[in-house]
């Protein structure tokens, strides 16, 4: 393995510890005309202010001289050129490979991956063709009106986030629905007032190997064939309503799905950069191929900006250097992502398994241990909801919650109020809430408004808690694709400063082998009971007691 630069043995790390303990914020005198100029970035369609930060010339050139002493764009230029930089899985990192267009050449490990990702794009989206035009039809010929995906992690947040985000793209008559987890409720409650001859089973899975996955779709399997009509048969009925998507042909034949109804990808996609492969199926179907491929476009747009755009005003880089900063030298152990808009409800749930199965590690990817944090928790909600639940911590508590806002200029649905357009009011609320964090309110101008003196502290707003706009002229397909891009390249430059390979996922593995282990143990096997630890054997009897 490839030795991993120690960010914490770097000159520039060194200066910036320096730079944070002298470090005295002050929002309001720092947010100058000029200063507010050059920190408002261009990406794509994205207008990034990052002015509200809390940030100064200084540490802005010392992040930038760390990106190049852990020679961040060396392994930026690696990823883009596919070489193995998922060191613990020996695997490219090639989810940019997804959205090159046809013109475009790479060639990986002897392989021409344009041409594969092309091929396959141009499968999905005739078959997406024939599905919304009603000639791919059920068994008994009545055309497709449900789309259930089968798929949990990367192979449902992204197909979800992005179907929620695109409603206004959505084909009328055309409804997706979504099956994650192994909580039987999930596929119960998801197929209840179902019509099976009507309904299109995508079973989307990376390894067509987990567990939740497999049984849901055995479950889908089980309840389309007993509600069919009795003279369906059996494998044409799988074969007109089940397809699938994965990079294991192999298995998808076993399970009884015909190949010729399996949509490939390759494992150098991670699962959670996925959804612009055919993972995002089911939303080429809502949406359309048109559509799709503007998405496919933004996400390019971005990926040329990070790779291309000069340090000092590259978006994602700015970003995620950001970020570190605010993890290892001003103590932040979360990131808020509050989207003013409803159409993105998903989006921080998405960007939880982007950022935190991509950089919640202990070790760089050459086996040492980190001697530093890596890896915030990421959260949110749309605002305003989040307004009215959590913005509370945010402004007066006592930790640092660096803040992304997104808005977009134009509405997907303009309502009125009266007079009022309802839109301005929720940007009313976007641009306010920025103004309130970075500003605070003062002891002098609460009293200034006449409040009793024993309740001026609790009136008071400290501000000086930072926060990133970023706002487009309306939240297109392109545009979903280059937020998205964006967040994944801030991912890629934390995790390359921190010297982790935030593209395996190996902690995820100890609690699946356990739940495999235990499970006779939960069926009634005394013995395999008898070797679990007090707790465990403690919970599974009360699960016992109480089953019946
Ligand atoms: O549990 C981790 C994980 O491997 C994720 O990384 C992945 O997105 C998810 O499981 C689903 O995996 P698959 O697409 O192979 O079913």
């Amino acid at each position: 393995m490839s030795e991993a630069v120690d960010p914490s043995t770097t000159a520039a790390w060194a200066d910036l510890a320096r730079l944070a303990a002298a470090y005295e914020p002050d929002l309001r005198s720092a947010l100058t005309a000029s200063w507010v100029d050059r920190q408002t970035l261009d990406a794509a369609d994205l207008r990034v202010d990052l002015s509200k930060n809390l940030l100064d010339d200084e540490v802005g050139a010392a992040l930038l001289r760390l990106a190049d002493e852990v020679d961040l764009p060396a392994r930026r230029e690696a990823m883009f050129a596919g070489e193995h930089i998922n060191v613990t899985e020996d695997r490219a990192v090639l989810h940019t490979a997804l959205r090159l267009p046809r013109s475009a050449s790479l060639t990986v490990d002897g392989q021409d991956v344009v041409t594969d990702v092309h091929e396959v794009l141009d499968r999905a989206f005739a078959f997406a063709e024939r599905v919304r035009s009603g000639d791919w039809t059920g068994v008994t010929g009545r055309r497709i009106e449900t789309v259930v995906n089968i798929g949990i992690g990367g192979s449902d947040l992204g197909p979800v986030m992005a179907y929620e985000a695109l409603a206004p793209y959505r084909q009328d008559g055309l409804t997706c629905r979504f099956i994650s987890n192994i909580d039987p409720t999930d596929a119960g409650q998801t197929l209840t007032g179902l019509d099976p001859e009507t309904t299109l089973f995508i079973v989307s899975s990376k390894t067509f190997g987990t567990l939740e996955t497999l049984t849901n779709a055995r479950l889908c399997k089980a309840w389309l064939l007993d509600r069919l009509p009795a003279d369906a048969d059996p494998g044409e009925a799988v074969a007109r309503h089940f397809v699938a998507v994965s990079t294991a042909l192999d298995k998808v034949a076993d399970f009884g799905i015909d190949t010729d109804n399996a949509f490939g990808f390759w494992d150098w996609v991670g699962g959670r950069y996925s959804m612009d492969s055919a993972i995002g199926l089911s939303l080429v179907i809502a949406i359309g191929p048109d559509r799709f491929a503007e998405l496919l476009a933004g996400f390019h747009a971005m990926d040329e900006h990070f790779r291309t755009a000069p340090a000092e005003a590259n978006v994602p880089l700015r970003m995620g250097l950001l970020n570190v900063w605010y993890v290892n030298f001003l103590g932040a152990h979360t990131h808020a992502v509050l989207p003013y808009a409803q159409l993105l409800h998903r989006f921080p749930a998405y960007l939880q398994q982007l950022t935190m199965e991509s950089n919640g590690k202990g070790v760089r990817w050459d086996g040492e241990a980190v001697g530093y944090d890596t890896g915030e928790v990421f959260w949110g909600e749309p605002g305003t909801n989040g307004q009215h639940a959590f913005y509370q911590l945010i402004h007066q508590g006592t930790r640092l919650v660096p803040a992304d806002f997104i808005a977009f200029a134009r509405p997907a649905y303009a309502l009125q109020d009266g007079d009022a357009d309802v839109h301005e009011l929720l940007l009313s609320n976007f641009f306010a809430q920025t103004k309130a964090l970075a500003f605070g309110k003062t002891a002098d101008e609460v009293r200034a408004e006449g409040v009793a003196e024993e309740l001026v502290s609790a009136r008071t707003f400290p501000g000086n808690r930072p926060t990133t706009s970023i706002m487009a002229p309306e939240l297109t397909p392109s545009v979903l694709g280059q937020l998205i891009a964006l967040y994944e390249h801030i991912t890629f430059v934390e995790g390359a400063v921190w010297g982790v390979d935030s593209f395996d996922q190996w902690g995820v593995e100890l609690g699946k082998q356990l739940a495999q282990e235990l499970r006779p143990a939960v069926s009634g096997d005394a013995d395999v009971l008898a070797r679990q630890d007090p707790s465990t054997q403690s919970l599974i009897g009360y699960f016992q007691e109480h089953r019946d």
